[in-house]
């Protein structure tokens, strides 16, 4: 494979491991430098990049866009496009592509992994075992069943849909909330995310993360699912009202619940740390090998064809030609 080097490139960002590797095997882009060097860098070449590349963080603000005059396009390593500032991209005409669809199942499979270790309690049952408490204490106290439950599913795109479509091998009720109800969908509409939390044992977190879901799920839809209630969060932890979820499930008036997603991430509260109640994974939703290897190739292939033919390939915000 050729290493084509290009001046119009520039990468922004701690990139995903599989991300870099690939690129890496097809071009030789400089990086945008931290600290001190950044602003002697943009002042030397900001001129020529006409095409950012990044992997989510620490994300594309409005004063970096500012700071590229010729910037067309900014391609990203992941669906979710929360960390660039879409409103400052659309006022210039540039293009912002994603990588949408290759990891809605394997997004699917995290939700249900965390649906099933939270209400199952598995990850505790596992500690419990190791721990010698099984020899000790005996019987490991009685959990909740998945199957046959009512589900409410916030955000039906592609990745709540992969969700549904497993959720009904077990044998689970499905409603859902979109701004819009989704015309000839077989599962029930709730007009809004309270009337969805009132009526369902389990609500999963699958919408985008921006400021028009910011705390979405608020104070008073958690205590709509109430204490027998389980949240699951695999979108953002923006969505959620972290502190009033730590509140509730450390204090009983939620059931339980199942993360992958956090507010401040690598930061989780520490309250959180000390509940069995509460399944925490690292922001995980994606990682397999094969999946984070597609969303690679597709972000490539977003580049590469808007530097051959200006048009990108999954576009969330299509370019001003
Ligand atoms: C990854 C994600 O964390 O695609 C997303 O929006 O949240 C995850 O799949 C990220 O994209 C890795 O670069």
């Amino acid at each position: 494979m050729t290493v084509n080097k290009t001046n119009d490139v520039l990468g922004i960002g701690k990139f995903e491991p599989t991300f870099e590797a690939e690129l890496a095997a097809r071009y030789d882009i400089p990086k945008l430098p931290g600290g001190p060097q950044r602003a002697e860098f943009l002042t030397e070449h900001a001129g020529k990049f006409r095409v950012v590349v990044t992997s989510g963080q620490p994300g594309i603000d409005a004063d970096t866009i500012a700071a590229l005059p010729k910037l067309e396009a900014i391609v990203n390593n992941g669906a979710g496009v929360d960390s660039i500032d879409l409103d400052a991209a659309a006022k210039r005409g540039i293009g912002v592509s994603n990588t949408p669809d290759v990891l809605s199942d394997t997004v699917a499979d995290t939700a249900l992994g965390l649906i099933l270790m939270t209400l199952r309690r598995f990850g505790a049952a596992d500690r419990y075992v190791r721990a010698g408490r099984w020899a000790r204490e005996g019987q490991f106290p009685y959990a909740r069943d998945v199957n046959g439950l009512q589900v409410g599913i916030l955000g039906l795109g592609r990745i709540g849909t992969a969700i549904a479509t497993r959720l009904l091998g077990f044998d689970c009720a499905i409603a859902y909330h979109n701004r819009h109800r989704i015309d000839g969908s077989p599962y029930r509409y709730a007009e809004s995310p309270l009337e969805l939390a009132e009526s369902v044992d389990v609500l999963v977190v699958a919408t985008t993360g921006d400021h028009r879901t910011r705390h979405l799920v608020d104070r008073a839809v958690l205590d709509a699912l109430g204490p027998e209630g389980y949240l699951i969060n695999i979108a953002r932890g923006s969505v959620v009202d972290q502190d009033a979820l730590v509140e509730l499930v450390a204090g009983g008036g939620l059931a339980g619940a199942g993360l992958d997603v956090f507010f401040d991430e690598p930061n989780v509260p520490a309250a959180l740390l000390d509940l069995d109640n509460v399944v925490l994974f690292p922001h995980i939703g994606s990682a397999t090998a094969r999946t984070r290897r597609a969303m690679a190739l597709l972000a490539i292939q977003n580049l590469d064809n808007y530097l051959h033919t200006g048009e990108l390939v999954t576009p969330v915000l299509r370019p001003r030609s």
